[in-house]
């Protein structure tokens, strides 16, 4: 059995494996996965990334995605995940969209998250969170969402046999994702509140009735999330960017991310770790204030607003995390507009054919405003044009249809006749 320790980031304390604990019951503080890092072969790790099948797959030793990177996950070796083929998403050069951000050089990269599986990112923590549900021998899942780690969490759970609970806030989520995780078969309630308020309800349920609880409170979600980091250092040749830039909503994937970036480092396998640049929407800012007044803690917002409403979230429960990545990577926090979010996600789509649901197109959004404010003299922590910088794009296009309906030009209706169409098609041209 590999080992490794659940460790509380705030006082230290220590959890064994086999227990089911979120955060810290001595302290209230996050809880970390950490290695033996000088156990680990840092050789292995690198070979380990070259995909291959290791025996067969039926046996649990498939290494792709996610699983190629076992030496850096709580398993055995012997350990069968819950898979749907998650990671190894497409990293995508983006030099037209380097231009409309005023990046100079040309390097800017997205990694399109949006076509895992599911649909999101979501499905890098899944992969680990619901393989560590079936190794506890837990009796359901359950987690609140906005909309995407409820789609995930439904179809991991539909693959490992598990009943699947999921809190939603009503009317707050995009219609796609809803008719993922009804279809997978989670159960699901529709609350009347927020997210926040969504979040508190489950986590009291999770600790009454046992269920396990796959919100990104939990350290195992964020051990595969982690993953996005080797994936994007391994394109580079085993090097970090200078900067990564993503959407900030309850702050876990910032902090998962930045996480793995920090073991490449400490195992000598790249030389740096990329400066974590963390976007959020205007009405749904907490850790961009707390940041911006230098503060470790965010004050809770009442009433988060933005379209952007996989982030709309206004008590994020990874932001002690969150902060610490940014700060210790000399990276930044900014809020953008929801124009400004709009106007990226119609670039993406436009200039570089990447389809993304409004909160990912923040990460390109928050880079233009900060390129922007970097013109002329160079401040610390604005962004320096000659810099690598790779955005994270969240979650995928169809996951919010409606929205893209009400942003662009509807269908033009025409009889079905040639010249009839040739009269509109000629128009204005
Ligand atoms: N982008 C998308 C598309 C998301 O769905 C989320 C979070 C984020 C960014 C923010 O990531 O929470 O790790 O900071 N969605 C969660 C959910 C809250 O319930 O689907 P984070």
């Amino acid at each position: 059995m590999k080992e490794y320790e659940v460790r509380c980031i705030k006082c230290g304390a220590r959890f064994a494996k086999e227990e089911v604990v979120y955060t810290c019951r001595h302290c209230g503080g996050l809880l970390e996965i950490k290695y033996d890092y000088s156990e680990i072969d840092a050789e292995r790790v690198v070979k380990g990334a070259v995909r291959g099948v290791e025996g067969k797959a039926s046996e649990g030793k498939a290494r792709r995605g996610v699983w190629r990177f076992r030496e850096l996950l709580p398993f055995a070796e012997e350990t069968a995940p819950v898979t749907i083929n998650e990671g190894e998403t497409p990293l995508y050069r983006c030099e037209r969209l380097a231009e409309f951000v005023g990046l100079e050089t040309g390097e800017l990269w997205v990694k399109h998250e949006g076509l895992n599986p599911s649909g999101s990112f979501k499905d890098r923590g899944m992969t680990v969170g619901v393989t560590k549900a079936v190794e506890l021998g837990v009796r359901g899942v359950a987690c609140a969402s906005t909309g995407n780690t409820s789609a995930s969490l439904a179809i991991f759970a539909a693959r490992a046999g598990l009943p699947c609970y999921v809190l939603l806030p009503r009317g707050k989520v995009a219609l796609g994702k809803v008719a993922q995780a009804v279809i997978h078969g989670a159960r699901v309630f529709s609350l009347r509140g927020n997210f926040d308020d969504a979040l508190r309800v489950v986590r009291a349920l999770c600790e009454e009735e046992r269920l396990y609880l796959l919100n990104s409170v939990n350290p195992y979600r964020l051990e595969g999330q982690k993953t996005l980091a080797f994936e994007v250092a391994e394109a580079f040749g085993w090097q970090a960017p200078d900067r990564v830039v993503l959407p900030v909503g309850n702050a876990g994937n910032i902090s998962a991310i930045f996480k793995g970036f920090v073991e490449l480092k400490r195992l000598g396998i790249t030389d740096s770790v990329p400066k974590m640049t963390g976007i959020q929407a205007e009405g749904a800012k907490p850790v961009v204030r707390a940041f911006k007044e230098g503060r470790a803690e965010i004050v809770p917002e009442e009433k988060p607003e933005t379209i952007a409403s996989a982030i709309r979230i206004g008590d994020p429960v990874n932001a002690a995390k969150a902060l610490q990545a940014i700060r210790d990577s000399d990276g930044v926090a900014e809020a953008v507009t929801d124009e400004e979010i709009t106007e990226a996600q119609v670039a993406l789509a436009r200039l570089e054919g990447i389809g993304v649901e409004p909160a990912s197109a923040a990460s390109v959004a928050g880079l233009k405003k900060l390129v922007a404010e970097g013109e002329g003299e160079i401040e610390e922590g604005e962004i320096e044009k000659g810099e690598r910088v790779v955005c994270v794009t969240t979650g995928h296009l169809l996951k919010d249809p409606e929205r893209v309906i009400k942003i662009c030009e509807v269908p033009t209706e025409v009889d079905a006749e040639v010249d009839a169409v040739r009269r509109q098609l000629l128009k204005g041209v």
